[in-house]
């Protein structure tokens, strides 16, 4: 009875005229990477849907679109870099809603480790008629006519001097993506102090994509109305005993498609160092539309080259996912940092495929120059606490830096624990500058070690199994013999000392770090 009823429903309602669902839907969704605004500007005329669907990424045009009722189906032409996925997308109006599942592009293979096609929206959206945030992203641009960019003749550029161990501190896209503004950059800014956190290592306050608004006559480019000054932000973060970071992309067009640095290298390392920048994070984007994999040591150069010019001593972190064995060149383009993966999810199976990879980048790391497995996602409540602990103490043991992706002005105490977890962060600061890797592995558990100042080391027993487990180091394994201090890093409590070994239970997903000394 209720079937028929359903099917006699579904007949009227498809029968039935068209609904207009002309104008401006809005919904915010939740997707792995965090909150995204979606919107839709929708155009009926006699059934057939246009329009262009939005959220922080791009605009993309909606065609062949038609509704019956209360039914409707479109396509969203997605372009991803230059490549157009054609993305049906069906829905129906209910009420005064729409309820649809939208189109999220994977990106082409190969094209760029994580992005867009690794957050796909978890299950229907619900849009309602909104008016949406406003962006300030740049207009589309003819990849085609753009006149050619000239690289520099290979040269290495001189180390900066900065970030002697792993930068520390925070960055606003794990937690706000592309949706930051100048207050809550202050705000951050001042829990970092309050809560102690710049006490404890971290001082840089970065800010990623989507403070770029439009270039000035001269063609300096301007933050957009979110930031309205930012040497007056520089100067209010620096008297708190900080540093500000900000973020460009070699291309014209960043990530989140806002204004890059594409033919402006010059000026805006200039327009930094005026405003009192102290960090750039500088990612590849839509570079990839201009330049081969093989240009990357050229083009990075170019902007290191305009950093030193500029005059200004600014941490130089390269974004391009580990591509074209960036570990090799990284240093002689004056990088402090290059990332060795694509982009993190605040999810267990993103975090530890990307952390556990990193083993065999451990020789790169050196005091100056880092081995980055992206920010931190520690607090973005898409992990157990435990798996959170084993994030930290992973990026610990490799010596990646430690940019704090939450938002720090709502955190709950286990969330601090973890962040302010001096010993812990001790192993990561170690002034030796040694990278860890793994010593021993069996099955799903890994032990890795890090060679730390006089003759110290650091090892942790991790299980990324479903069960616990039990699991051991041997001092032989370190090419050291007993009897050995151990200091348990999480427990923060001294087990003694030990003749050949230390042996431990370890939780599912998590992590038992330890400090090895004479
Ligand atoms: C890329 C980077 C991310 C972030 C976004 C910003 O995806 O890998 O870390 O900076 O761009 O658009």
């Amino acid at each position: 009875m209720g079937t028929i009823c359903l099917l006699s429903l579904m007949l009227l309602q498809v029968g039935a005229p068209p609904k207009d669902i002309s104008g401006t839907w809005v919904a915010n969704m939740q997707t792995p990477f965090g909150e995204m605004e979606l919107v839709y500007r929708l155009k009926v005329d006699n059934g057939k849907i246009t329009g262009t669907q939005t959220t922080s990424f791009a605009d993309w045009p909606i065609t062949d679109g038609k509704i019956e009722g209360n039914q409707f189906e479109f396509t969203v032409e997605a372009e991803f870099f230059g490549n157009v996925q054609k993305m049906v997308v069906k829905g129906e109006v209910v009420g005064d809603e729409l309820r649809l599942t939208p189109a999220m592009p994977a990106p082409p293979p190969g094209l760029m480790p994580g992005g867009l096609g690794e957050r796909p929206p978890q299950g229907p959206v619900v849009m309602r008629r909104g008016t949406p945030t406003p962006s300030f992203r740049a207009p589309a641009i003819d990849f085609k006519t753009l006149p050619k960019v000239e690289l520099p003749a290979p040269k290495e550029v001189p180390y900066n001097g900065l970030a002697k161990t792993p930068p520390m501190g925070w960055n606003s896209w794990n937690k706000f993506g592309a949706k930051i503004d100048d207050k809550t950059v202050r705000e951050i800014a001042d829990t970092i102090v309050a809560l102690g956190m710049r006490d404890a290592g971290y001082v840089y306050v970065n800010i990623d994509d989507g403070w770029q608004g439009e270039r000035d006559a001269k063609g300096a480019l301007q933050p957009n109305p979110h930031f309205p000054d930012m040497k007056a932000l520089a100067d209010y973060v620096h008297a708190k005993g900080l540093k500000l970071g900000i973020y460009s992309s070699p291309g014209p067009r960043t990530c989140a498609g806002f204004e890059g640095s594409y033919g402006h290298e010059e000026i805006d390392a200039k327009t930094w160092a005026e405003w009192g920048i102290d960090y750039l994070k500088y990612d590849w984007c839509s570079a990839m539309r201009i330049w081969n994999d093989d240009d990357m040591p050229a083009v990075y150069q170019k902007m290191a080259e305009a950093l030193r010019a500029a005059g200004r001593p600014i941490v130089y972190g390269l974004c391009q996912y580990g591509r074209a064995k960036v570990q090799e060149w990284g240093p002689k383009v004056s990088g402090n940092l290059w990332r060795s993966t694509g982009d993190i999810r605040d999810q267990w199976d993103s975090m530890a495929a990307i952390g556990f990879s990193q083993s065999d980048l451990a020789p790169y790391a050196a005091p100056g120059h880092w081995n980055d497995p992206d920010m931190l996602e520690v607090g973005n409540g898409g992990m157990t606490p435990v798996e959170y602990q084993t994030h930290f103490s992973l990026w610990a043991m490799i010596a990646a830096p430690l940019l704090a992706g939450n938002d720090l002005r709502n955190m709950p105490a286990e969330t601090k624990e973890i962040l302010l977890n001096r010993e812990v962060i001790a192993v990561d600061q170690d002034k030796l500058g040694k990278g860890g890797y793994r010593i021993a592995q069996q099955g799903e558990t890994e032990v890795w070690a890090k060679p730390l100042e006089q003759g110290a080391y650091a090892v942790a027993l991790f299980n990324r199994g479903a069960t616990e487990v039990e699991a051991s180091v041997k001092w032989s394994d370190l090419k050291l013999s007993g009897p050995l201090k151990v200091r348990d890093l999480w427990a923060h409590a001294d087990r003694g000392r030990m003749a050949d070994g230390f042996t431990a239970k370890v939780a599912s997903h998590g992590v038992v770090m330890i400090r090895v000394a004479r």
